[in-house]
């Protein structure tokens, strides 16, 4: 277990309080903090946690944090989350876990997306990271023509895209919502927004990795400690 990881996860605990609803997030990082969640559960605390993967529910099933389907709830407070890349405007890549399209649902109906990522996701520009971009197999490669089309459109360095394939060997990977990714090899991406824009508009996109003003704090963990930065919309 990454050091720098468990500091961030452990400093997000901050933000975390008895009563809340908890969109719980993907990949190493948040399932450190669903781990140290589990322990805040057994001594008391009084929280229930939406899933954003299968693989998610699983670990929060395993650490003892309640959950609750995301159709009997109105209102998330505060999603946790991991980040592939986190820029200086708090824009990100997502999806390296393949779970972008949940974690956006979740992220964007949460009145606060706490982002816990170690020092080496933070970039000067997005783009280095392989862009995640979620396609209903139908008209895969038509769809790719787009996406080709929209990132050398929007400015992206470099566009090459390539099918994901699942790590058993059996074929392309399948998310949980039952389409394929598409990682775009970029380099840079300029104008994130306008790339996130452009990739919106493509109807084969069910979503795309680039999260733009969905994070408002983003908690660093370091070797020693945590640093916190928070971003305020209002
Ligand atoms: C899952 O799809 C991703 O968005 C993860 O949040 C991201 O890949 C970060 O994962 P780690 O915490 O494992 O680096």
């Amino acid at each position: 277990m990454s050091i720098a990881k468990e500091n961030a996860a452990m400093a997000a605990m901050e933000f975390i309080e008895t009563g809340m609803t908890l969109g719980l997030g993907s990949g190493s990082t948040a399932e450190i903090f669903i781990d140290m969640l589990g322990e805040r559960v057994a001594g008391g605390m009084k929280i229930q946690g939406v899933p954003t993967s299968q693989r998610t529910a699983d670990c929060a099933v395993e650490a003892g944090v309640p959950l609750i389907e995301p159709d009997k709830i109105t209102k998330i407070d505060v999603t946790i989350d991991g980040a592939d890349e986190v820029d200086p405007l708090f824009n990100l890549i997502k999806g390296g876990g393949a779970c972008l399209l949940r974690e956006k649902i979740i992220a964007q109906a949460s009145d606060r997306m706490v982002v816990i990522v170690d020092d080496s996701k933070m970039v000067e520009t997005l783009g280095a990271f392989p862009l995640p971009i979620e396609v209903d197999p139908f008209g895969l490669s038509l769809t790719a023509d787009q996406i080709y089309a929209a990132l050398k459109q929007t400015g992206c360095e470099e566009a090459q895209t390539v099918l994901r394939q699942a790590k058993d060997g059996s074929g392309p990977l399948v998310t949980d919502g039952g389409n394929w990714i598409l990682d775009s090899k970029c380099k840079v991406i300029p104008n994130p927004a306008d790339t996130a824009l452009a990739l919106s508009q493509i109807p084969g996109v069910m979503e795309h990795g680039l999260f733009i003003d969905l994070a408002d704090v983003i908690v660093i963990g370091e070797a020693d400690h945590a640093k916190v930065m928070e971003l305020s919309r209002e």
